[in-house]
C-alpha cells in the first residue's frame, strides 16, 4: 500500500524558505520521515512537489490509480483552489491535510481552506512532524484492510 504525500507551490524551497516560519527540514528530511514511519507498518509512501496548480491536480489523479491516501500540503493553493478541491473529491482513499505552519496564527487569508472540506483530518502547526502524524493516522485506519 502506497500513500502519496503531496506539496504545492514553494515547498521545493522547504528548509531554505522563511526558516523562521517553516523551519529547516527540507522536503529530503519529509521523505525519511514518513518512509521510516510506513517502512514499520509495510506501508510505503511516494512524494511529490509541483509549483503548478494542474500538475497537482494531475498527481491526485493518478493518486486514484496507484494510492491508498493522500497527505496534502497544498501550500497557498489551499487558499484558493477549487480545482485541488474538485480533484481531491474524485479520489476514494483518505485524505489528510497538513500544514507546517499554524495557519491560524498567521493572516486571515490563510486561515480559510478549500481543502479542509474534504479532509479527514487537518494537522497544522506541528511542523514537518505533522507529515509523519498524518502518516501514523493513515495506517491506523488502512492497517486492517
Ligand atoms: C503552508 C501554509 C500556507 O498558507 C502557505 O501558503 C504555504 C505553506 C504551511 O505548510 O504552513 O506555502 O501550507
Amino acid at each position: 500500500k502506497t500513500i502519496h504525500i503531496l506539496n504545492g507551490p514553494n515547498l521545493n524551497l522547504l528548509g531554505k524558505r522563511q526558516p523562521e516560519i517553516y523551519g529547516t527540514d527540507t522536503l529530503d528530511d519529509v521523505r525519511t520521515l514518513c518512509a521510516e514511519i510506513a517502512h514499520e507498518a509495510k506501508f510505503k509512501v511516494e512524494l511529490f512537489q509541483s509549483n503548478y496548480e494542474g500538475a497537482i491536480v494531475d498527481q491526485i489523479h493518478e493518486a486514484r490509480e496507484k494510492a491508498c491516501a493522500i497527505v496534502i500540503n497544498a501550500g497557498a493553493y489551499t487558499h484558493t483552489s477549487v480545482a485541488i478541491l474538485d480533484a481531491l473529491n474524485t479520489f476514494e482513499g483518505p485524505v489528510f491535510e497538513v500544514h507546517i505552519s499554524n495557519v491560524y496564527k498567521r493572516e486571515a487569508f490563510r486561515h480559510h481552506s478549500f481543502i479542509s472540506g474534504r479532509a479527514d483530518g487537518v494537522l497544522a502547526g506541528f511542523g514537518i512532524e505533522g507529515y509523519g502524524l498524518a502518516v501514523r493516522r493513515v495506517i491506523s485506519l488502512l492497517a486492517k484492510d
